[in-house]
This record gives structure tokens, sequence and C-alpha cells, in this order.
């Protein structure tokens, strides 16, 4: 998948989408145009049928086309071509399983259209789940006999999935969610059959096909969404919520390891989980990123401050040079770890980035310290992390959450004013050193992420707070910039 990923990059974009779009097109075009059975001839189906079918097709590949144009960048934000590459395989997939289901001569509405609801609400998102739901109701009743009653019902199945769907938390959830889709499936289908004008009885069968349809698409979509998401290497709010779970395997190796490290995750998931809730940036992904930004800490621990309880400092005795290549280490180290341990591909880049290129200062003082007294000459560069600087919006946040938590944790005696100005102080210095020179978010977004650090940290460490501040005083500096 990698390698057709790194392929389709290559290519350019309109072509691609041209060609995936004319592949879509001839695919259901001949999907469903193959025997549409129409009711005025009755026979076979003449090949004017397929004039027809390809110019309903075309009108909805131009409808995907305007909503990707309008909207993908958007909703896709990452890795756009390969969800939209798994949109078109999905649509032609589903409409595929409904050619054989009537080959079959299986019940139509039997069709698990609402499997396609969950599994594309899941990994692709709510508003182009919409646009394909409404592209298969409408292939799928053609299908079907030109079934408009089996349309509508699919159109109103499978809306009310997407909606259900995004409101599912763990994938234990899935479950039960997929059992009210199954019910409401099977009201629907009921009250369908009875406008269709079918005695009771009727109406009620065909509710325990819908019934069955639900029970049949949630299968479908629990055996095949953790396939995809494999294959296509999709972040999923599932696989999200996995990896938030404190007992997931790696979190447990830190809480061994590096218990300090861990603690200080965890409280920097909570800022960062807070500051993204703020500005409408992705809580989840925020507070994922920072449970594992510091993993890396994991192949030397004892080098980090927040792990040296009651232990001797190893950088006692170290160079100001050798202490800074060791600490700069636990970022390559924790993207290697992170790898070995699948992290998806947006939580390493928070790994990557979540020192940017900042300068280690409590290391860069001693050495030029020392250099005073020897007369040897510093690199300054030799102090920095090598990057690179914060992209996302969550990555941004999480760069300003675990500088403030250090900070702030290295204070003795916190007040809120010491606290405002560690805030302060921190978004100025990474603005002004230009770590957030790529970054998405904007200049309100940043101050809006210091407020919402800043309140929280006064709940977290309430009870240490020291009142009142005096007045004019300033933040007292680090002791020691390593244990972010
Ligand atoms: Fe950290
Ligand atoms: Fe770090």
């Amino acid at each position: 998948m990698e390698m057709l990923r790194a392929w389709l990059e290559g290519l350019p974009r309109v072509r691609l989408y041209a060609a995936l779009l004319f592949i879509v097109w001839f695919s259901l075009t001949l999907l469903i145009g193959v025997d549409v059975r129409p009711a005025v001839s009755g026979g076979p189906s003449p090949p004017t049928v397929f004039l027809g079918v390809g110019i309903v097709v075309a009108t909805e590949m131009w409808i995907a086309w305007y909503f990707l144009e309008r909207f993908g960048s958007k909703i896709l934000r990452k890795n756009a071509l390969i969800r939209i590459l798994l949109a078109a395989s999905l649509l032609v997939l589903f409409t595929a399983l409904a050619r054989v289901f009537v080959l079959l001569s299986l019940p139509p509405y039997l069709i698990p259209l609402a499997g396609l609801s969950i599994l594309g609400t899941i990994l692709l998102g709510p508003r182009l789940m919409f646009v394909m739901v409404v592209i298969a109701s409408v292939n799928v009743g053609i299908i079907a006999g030109n079934d408009f009653f089996l349309t509508a019902t699919l159109l109103l199945t499978s809306g009310f999935a997407i909606y259900t769907v995004l409101r599912v938390g763990p994938r234990t959830q899935l479950l039960r969610a997929g059992l009210l889709i199954a019910l409401v499936t099977a009201v629907v289908t009921f009250a369908v059959a009875l406008i269709d004008g079918r005695n009771l009885r009727m109406a009620v069968e065909l509710g325990g096909i819908g019934l069955a349809n639900g029970i049949l698409s949630l299968m479908l979509a629990m055996v095949l969404l953790p396939l995809l998401e494999n294959v296509f290497n999709i972040l999923t709010p599932q696989k999200l919520l996995e990896l938030a779970d404190t007992g997931n395997p790696l979190l447990q190796k830190l809480l061994r390891g590096a218990p300090g490290t861990f603690t200080h995750s965890m409280q920097v998931g909570e800022l960062a989980r807070n500051a993204a809730e703020r500005i409408g940036a992705d809580p989840l992904l925020a507070r994922v990123g920072a449970y594992y930004h510091d993993v890396g800490k994991l192949e030397h621990p004892n080098y980090f401050v927040e792990n040296q309880i009651s232990r001797m400092n190893p950088h006692a005795t170290l160079a100001p040079g050798l202490s800074a290549r060791i600490i700069k280490r636990h970022v390559k180290d924790g993207v290697e770890l992170g790898r070995e341990w699948n992290l998806p591909s947006e939580v390493l880049d928070m790994v990557a980035e979540h020192h940017g290129a900042t300068r280690i200062e409590y290391f860069y003082r001693k050495a030029l310290e020392e250099a005073l007294a020897t007369g040897a000459t510093v690199n300054e560069s030799d102090f920095r992390y090598p990057g690179p600087c914060p992209k996302s919006k969550e990555a941004g946040i999480l760069m300003l959450a675990d500088s403030i938590e250090a900070t702030v944790k290295s204070l003795e005696k916190p007040t809120p004013k010491r606290i405002e100005d560690i805030v302060n102080g921190t978004i100025r210095t990474k603005l002004e050193d230009g770590q957030f020179d790529q970054c998405e978010l904007t200049m309100r977004e940043i101050h809006e992420t210091g407020e919402a650090i800043r309140e929280a940290i006064i709940g977290f460490i309430g009870p240490r707070i020291e009142y009142p501040a005096a007045p004019g005083e300033q933040a007292r500096p680090a002791k020691n910039s390593t244990s972010s």
C-alpha cells in the first residue's frame, strides 16, 4: 500500500481523479446496466438501457467530482488520495454485492447497504458518506428492477446509520449501534411495504427481512473495518480510542520503564485535549499524540528529569554537548519505537514534531558558561532538535502543552501569575523562534490554546497554587528543560 501510495502521489492529480472517475463510471454502468429488466418492455434489457444508466451514473460522478472539488480539502485533510480510492472501491464493491444478491435471487431488501454507511462513516467521515449513500441507493434501486421503494428504504436506513455511527465511541459500542440500525431498518422496511400497498402480514415479513439486512450490514462492517483500516492505513476514531486506553501495551511499557514520563504524558494529554476542544481541532488525536510523544525516552529513561526521583542525575558528569545529544535522541527513538508498534502516521508525525527545532536551553547555557571559562566555541545548532516543526493543529497544540507543562512542573511555588507568565513566555519564544511557521494554527488559535492550557493547569495543580501572587513577580525560569 505504501508503494501504491507513493506511485499515486507522483501522478498528476487532475488526470488521476479523471481516470478514477472514468473507471468508477465504467464499472458502475456495467454492473447496473447489465440486467435492468425495465418495466415498459418487460424482457431483458435493450442496449439503450446502457445509455440511460451511463447518463445517470455520469451525473452521479459529476456530483461526486463537484463535492470533492468543493469540500475535499476540508473533509479529507490527510491521505486524500487514498481515501478517495477507498471511497471509489467501496462504491463499486457494494454495487457488485447488490448485483450478486439479484443474480442469486435473494430478496433485494436484504442488500446490506447500511454496512457501507457504517464502514464509510468510520473510515471516510459522514459528509462524503452521505453523497455515496445517495448514489448507491439510486443504483441499487435500478439493479433491483427499478424499485424506487427500495431506494427510499436504503436512503432512510443508510442515512440513519451514518448519524448513529457518528455517536459511536469504542469499537465495542459498534455492536449496540448496529443493533439499533437493524431495528430501524426493520421499522422503515415495514412502513415502506405498507405504502407500497402490501397487507400487514406481508409488511411484517418484509420488516423481518429489514431486520436481517441490518444484522448482515453490521456483520459485514465488523469484518471489513479492521481489514480496510490496515490495508488503507486510515486512522479511525475507534483506532484512536484503542490507543488512548492506558491499558495499551506500549503505554504500559512506558509506565513501567519511565513512570515520570508516563505521568507527564498523561497530563500533557489532558492539556492538549482541552486546548483542541477549545479551538475546534481533533481532541482525541491531540490526546493520543500527547500520550505517545515521549515514548522514545524509554531508551534512556533516567537521563530525563521527570524519571530522576531519588536517583543521581547522570548529566552531572557529562559534557553539555553530549547531554544535548542524548536528550535530542528521544525524538528519533520515539519515531522508531512508534513504527515498531504500528502507531498511525498522524501520531508518528506528532512524535517527530513535538520539539520542532527548538533549542535545549538548559544545556546550551551550561555550554556557554563552560566555554566562557575554557575559551571553547559553542555551536548553537548542536543544541537544537533537528525538527521538523509542527504542521497540524494537534501537533502545534502538543508542542505548547508539552513545553508549558514541563516548565510549570519545575516551579516550586506556582502562582496564577507565574503560570500566566510561563504560558505567555512560551508562546512568545516559540513564535519568535519560528516554530509555528509551518503550522496550521492561526495566531488567534495559538493564543486560545495558551489560554485553555493555562486554565487546565490551574485546575490540575489547584492545591499547590500559592495565593495571592506577589505584584509584578516574574516567573522563575525552569530548572532544567530536559523534562518535556
Ligand atoms: Fe514531553
Ligand atoms: Fe519530548
